[in-house]
């Protein structure tokens, strides 16, 4: 028997100020986008924007049901978007924030399980990293070079070789 420990590393910086003027544009965008969720059972508004290898811009945001479980998340609706209307472009950097309508927005929230399973897919349908910016309306953003690494010992499109 062995141990084998997995480890990642991520960015954490105290405010948007410090970010570059590329990274501080997108999570701006990204906390604009946030009021154009269709959120108004959980009233937890995800706003998420990407840049894409071709420079363009895509956006997505939650959109929720009176069925609960046929809500989707942000990040989810925006790798649908991408792939209809960029197909085969990688996505370069996606910048994720929410507005919490019933509390706080002052720390990072990161991708749920399932968004998690969607990126790893679409890196590897790229070939490429998605980077994530990581934000509330305001304080501490973090940064994650690659989306993957947030989800370790994944299922994915290798298993069924
Ligand atoms: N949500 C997202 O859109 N992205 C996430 O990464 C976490 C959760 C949405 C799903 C639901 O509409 C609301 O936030 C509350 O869970």
């Amino acid at each position: 028997m062995k141990k084998t420990i997995y480890e990642f590393e991520y960015d954490v910086y105290d405010s948007i100020e410090n970010l570059t003027p590329e990274d501080k544009s997108l999570m701006d965008s990204a906390r604009k986008v946030t009021q154009k969720a269709y959120a108004p059972y959980s009233k937890f508004l995800v706003g998420a924007i990407a840049i894409l290898e071709n420079g363009e811009r895509v956006e997505g945001t939650n959109q929720e049901n009176a069925s609960f479980p046929v809500g989707i998340c942000a990040e989810r609706t925006l790798l649908g978007s991408a792939a209809m209307y960029h197909q085969g472009v990688p996505i370069q950097t996606m910048a994720i924030a929410y507005h919490n309508l019933n509390g706080r927005s002052d720390k990072p929230v990161s991708p749920c399980g399932m968004c998690r399973q969607a990126l790893s897919e679409y890196e590897d349908r790229t070939q490429k990293p998605i980077r994530l910016i990581l934000s509330g309306m305001d304080g501490n953003v973090y940064i994650i070079k690659k989306s993957s690494l947030l989800l370790p010992l994944s299922f994915g499109s290798i298993d069924f070789k």
